[in-house]
């Protein structure tokens, strides 16, 4: 299969050129992902608020709203701090199914100067969908986002 992840890097930067909202960015990776991408059911941000991963923006059908801290591969993936691919999900101890189309999936955590954002969120229907060329392209993309985006999404109070 050909790895899309040039282009897609490319034109991820096109659409945040000139914006530092973190959820419009995220909203519009999302969709990007979701069509540039071949064979995805889901794919979306969770955010980090208060020791929960919160559902963010996302193509896909409706997901589970709220993943308690290292729950499922979501809470897994962030905190490890390391990018997770799961070949077969129903063999991943403690994944939660929001859709049961899925059967790999791919967790890329994000941080932004040490801080634990949340993570993006790739769901396949394919069984070993994911490997490590998608895992650096994604990581790529969502290093795209954090370098193009302000984050105020966590429960800042001020
Ligand atoms: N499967 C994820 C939950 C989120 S949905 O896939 C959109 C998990 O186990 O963390």
């Amino acid at each position: 299969m050909t790895k899309p992840y040039d282009a897609l890097l490319s034109q991820a930067r096109g659409l945040f050129a000139g914006e530092r909202d973190a959820i419009a960015n995220a909203a519009n990776l999302a969709a990007l992902l979701y069509q540039g991408l071949a064979e995805l059911n889901w794919a979306g941000f969770y955010f980090l608020k208060e020791r929960e991963l919160v559902l963010g923006p996302f193509q896909g059908k409706p997901a589970c709203v709220r993943i308690g801290w290292g729950k499922g591969v979501c809470g897994a993936a962030l905190a490890e701090a390391r990018t997770l691919i799961v070949p077969d999900v129903h063999a991943f101890t403690g994944h939660i199914a929001c859709d049961a189309a899925s059967n790999s999936e791919l967790v890329v955590p994000l941080f932004a100067g040490g801080r634990a954002l949340g993570v993006l969120d790739l769901d396949s229907p394919k069984r070993a969908r994911f490997d490590e060329d998608d895992a650096h392209g994604l990581e790529a993309l969502a290093r795209a986002w954090i370098e193009a985006s302000d984050f105020r999404l966590t429960s800042d109070k001020s």
